[in-house]
């Protein structure tokens, strides 16, 4: 693939304060566009990071064709620097882009457009567990034209954030017992950026309260724990540790396979089943419930330190075996070049 890359004519690293970043307001130099019209995708081009123009009347803007998708890359004590299971990333940009009706991106596009991007833009990401620069692809409709059909023009863009931790100190979570972030048959699987937009209303409430998070429950029911929202979610009861399996209304967290792999690997039993409300009240009450945890790209591995639901509030435990605490350590050690890799996660730019 022929990229044009147009550099930015004076970097702006110098101005950025790498140990005071706040999630997602920086942003590094450079970013990649390809545009798809005419049924091709085409002119991929990188150029210095900045606003674009758009027709008001872009779909995206009026009917939420728009996918995204999370990504890190790390850099190594050699600076050597790697992406994690990028493949994945890949599969499901295009998995969320096909549910609306959207093209695929070409896997080319997708891991040239992102490996030249970060050669460009390697200064940004740097050294030391915890440092990263996330990556930040997505699709958008851009054709201008508001009847509500699905358009015939769209941009894939990579933009990338260096970063630290998402959340910045505890976490605490309300069970959800009347919104519901998604359906059967619905577009929750996918990473669609209407699927966030629709939790800001419940999260401000639950915010309000002092919890920094919902844990999303079936919505039918409100019975069964979904995800998070921003993370899939693990309950440990005893030694056992309880995730709910994927379907279409949960995303297919690559974070959440990795742990579940890292469990198996670390002969720790895995329940992948329904969790309901009622075990984990039950088990909090027990003194059986020993952690919860989210995973995600952005939140790595997130301990929650408590939760409510209806009119109870539990506070978990502080533990010294804390499977948040080895799965973390496990899986950065990976992501960092640090330990040996035997599932091939881990892929070299
Ligand atoms: C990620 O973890 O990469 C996500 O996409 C979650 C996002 C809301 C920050």
């Amino acid at each position: 693939m022929n990229i044009d890359i147009q550099q930015i004519a004076q970097t702006k690293i110098a101005s950025v304060d790498f140990n005071n970043l706040t999630f997602g307001r920086t942003f590094s130099d450079h970013m990649f566009v390809c545009d798809f019209s005419d049924g091709e995708w085409k002119n991929p081009t990188i150029k210095p990071y900045g606003p674009m123009l758009f027709e008001p009347s872009a779909r995206v803007f009026h009917y939420g064709q728009a996918v995204f998708e999370g990504m890190k890359a790390f850099k190594d004590d050699n600076d050597d620097v790697f992406l994690f299971r990028p493949e994945d990333n890949f599969d499901r940009i295009n998995a969320s882009a096909n549910r609306l009706a959207m093209p695929s991106v070409p896997k080319e596009v997708f891991l040239e457009g992102l490996n030249a991007l970060l050669k460009l833009d390697k200064e940004w990401i740097k050294k030391g567990l915890g440092n990263s620069l996330y990556i930040r692809p997505f699709i958008i409709a851009t054709e201008g034209a508001i009847a509500a059909s699905p358009a015939d023009e769209y941009k894939f863009i990579i933009i990338c954030s260096p970063a630290q931790s998402y959340y910045a100190g505890e976490v605490r979570v309300l069970f959800a017992e009347e919104y519901s972030r998604s359906a059967n048959g619905g577009v929750g699987f996918a990473k669609a950026a209407g699927n966030y937009a629709a939790q800001f209303y419940p999260t401000q409430l639950a915010n309000k309260e002092g919890f920094q998070q919902i844990i999303w429950t079936d919505a039918d029911t409100h019975e069964y724990l979904e995800e998070a929202g921003t993370m899939n979610i693990f309950f440990r009861v005893g030694d056992t540790l309880i995730t709910t399996p994927t379907n279409d209304r949960i995303l297919d967290g690559i974070t959440r396979k990795s742990i579940i792999q890292l469990a198996e690997d670390n002969n720790i039993k895995v329940e992948v089943r329904r969790v309901s409300v009622a075990e984990i009240k039950e088990a909090a009450r027990l003194g059986e419930l020993k952690e919860i945890f989210g995973s995600g790209t952005a939140a790595v591995i997130n301990p929650i330190k408590g939760f409510k639901h209806q009119e109870d509030v539990f506070e978990l435990p502080t533990i010294n075996d804390s499977y948040a605490t080895l799965f973390k350590e496990k899986l950065v050690n990976i992501q960092y070049n640090k330990a040996e890799d035997k599932h091939n996660w881990r892929v070299k730019i």
